[in-house]
């Protein structure tokens, strides 16, 4: 196997005759050395490679550009200056692919700057450190469920169902949209409508009646048109889903699950996080790693929507809410969100058991009448992070809401079969895995958690 520089630097001992490949980060040439850093993606941590010009010749530093591709053959040896411990003296060098203005040069870019290229942003110590983080975390998600003995179990993507009953979504159709005035989805590659996924859930409902705990993990599609920054139309979620657990339950699994996700990432990416800290120190004054393990060492708020509705309304900044709070019924803004989880608790909060008529059909309907057993767990700085709750499991209640909420019910047939034979209590939670990698990375804005970000007017790459 090759030798990455991630691998030479953990060996962190003298070589002789040591090829590495990699980009040119930056160049610093005098008139007789030329200092070049040398990144290959496989740490965030440059190599310093040292050119004696008089040697190698004038023309090799002026040959060499930031963001070129180069091969390198030299001796590793120890530095003598601070920063770092080992630099490599180049033998030779051979230039792969050059590179002539490349947009990303050695200074600050802003993020917006950088989204526009995408392509390239992988390239950066930021994005570098925020797509390990990522990897990292959708690792850990995996880990955590087999751990605790639950089966992965891909739902589809093309689905004729709209899981949460909001009609946000995206159609997919093999017909000529162009060509065809009067469209018929009778006459369409799936002989109805389809649309993708919006979330996994009902099918996943479906698997836990053979396999008793089940999580499924991929891509979900919103056709919402929210800009903002917690937003994206094209996102991966998580959804696990229990046989024989009530909203309790799945709250104790829902917290210690995070929590598992955000120990794994200050256990396993400690320099990602270390520069990522710096940034946020920085640009808002504040440490992340601080945040991250307080996150972890502390227990979830919890209080019910009632309660919530009951702060919101007496606190001193009701009056200077965009939506100040009028009653019970309402449903939280993120401005609300926000209160409660950085000025109120300053921690995140559960809130549980939300009135019917702001959420999805499929959630029990609590002794009240009024109330279901939902939960929503609320992260400081973003607001839902996770959305849950003890699914309907009483056939007639199930129908009544489908009945409610005007869901055509033909479309649920099979889902309202799992009540009709042999029903159970049970629950699930979805997590939004850009939202959990936003909040463990500190970046503001969602769209720069996940590779190529969709949102409204931005389908490109
Ligand atoms: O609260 P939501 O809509 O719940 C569901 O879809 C349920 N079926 C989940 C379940 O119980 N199995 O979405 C779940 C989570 C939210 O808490 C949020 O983290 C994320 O998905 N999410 C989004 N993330 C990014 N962009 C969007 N447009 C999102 N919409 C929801
Ligand atoms: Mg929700």
């Amino acid at each position: 196997m090759i030798k990455t520089i991630n691998d030479l630097l953990l060996d962190s001992r003298e070589k002789n005759d040591i090829e590495i490949c990699g980009w040119v980060k930056t160049k610093r040439a005098s008139r007789n050395i030329c200092f070049i850093m040398i990144n290959d993606g496989s740490t965030l941590n440059d190599l310093q490679c040292v050119i004696n010009v008089d040697e190698l010749g004038t023309n090799i530093s002026d040959s060499i550009n930031t963001g070129a591709s180069v091969k390198i053959n030299g001796n590793l040896i120890n530095s003598k200056g601070n920063e770092q411990n080992l630099e490599l003296k180049v033998k030779s060098i051979d230039i792969i692919g050059g590179s002539i203005n490349y947009p990303i040069q050695p200074k600050n870019h802003s993020l917006e700057f950088l989204r526009d290229i995408s392509h390239l942003r992988f390239r950066t110590r930021t994005f570098y450190s925020v797509f390990k983080i990522r990897s990292t975390i959708s690792y850990a998600i995996h880990k955590f469920f087999r751990d605790n003995n639950f089966i992965y179990l891909n739902t589809p993507i093309l689905t004729s169902n709209d899981a949460e009953g909001a009609g946000e979504m995206f159609t997919v159709t093999s017909i000529d949209l162009l060509n065809n005035k009067n469209i018929d989805f009778k006459d369409d590659f799936f002989g109805q409508k389809v649309n993708l996924t919006v979330s996994g859930q009902l099918e996943a409902e479906t698997g836990i009646f053979g396999l008793n705990r089940v999580y499924t993990f991929g891509p979900t599609f919103r056709a919402e048109n929210s800009n903002t920054t917690r937003h994206l139309a094209e996102f991966w979620m998580v959804e696990p889903e229990m046989a024989f657990f009530d909203l309790e339950a799945d709250i104790v699994l829902a917290e210690n699950f995070v929590k598992y996700i955000i120990t794994s990432v200050l256990d396993q990416c400690k320099p990602e996080l270390e520069f990522l800290n710096a940034l946020c120190v920085k640009k808002d004054n504040y440490s992340l790693i601080d945040k991250l393990t307080n996150t972890v060492n502390e227990k979830f708020e919890q209080i019910s929507y009632t309660e919530a509705i009951n702060i919101l309304s007496n606190c001193k900044k009701n009056s200077e809410f965009r939506y100040p709070v009028t009653g019970w019924g309402i449903d939280l803004q993120t401005e609300h969100e926000r209160y409660l989880t950085e000025s109120y608790f300053k921690k995140p909060v559960i809130i549980t058991d939300y009135p019917k008529d702001i959420k999805a059909f499929y959630m029990r309907l609590n002794d009240d009448n009024k109330t279901v057993a939902a939960m929503d767990i609320l992260f400081p700085g973003i607001g839902e992070v996770i959305g849950g709750s003890q699914r309907e499991e009483r056939l007639d209640y199930l129908m009544n809401a489908i009945k409610e909420k005007s869901i055509n019910p033909d479309y649920l047939k099979w889902y309202l079969e799992t009540r009709q034979f042999g029903t159970i209590i049970h629950s699930g939670f979805g997590m939004g895995l850009e939202r959990i990698v936003q909040f463990i990375t500190g970046m503001d804005n969602i769209r720069d958690t996940i590779p190529f970000p969709r949102f409204p007017n931005h389908c490109e790459f």
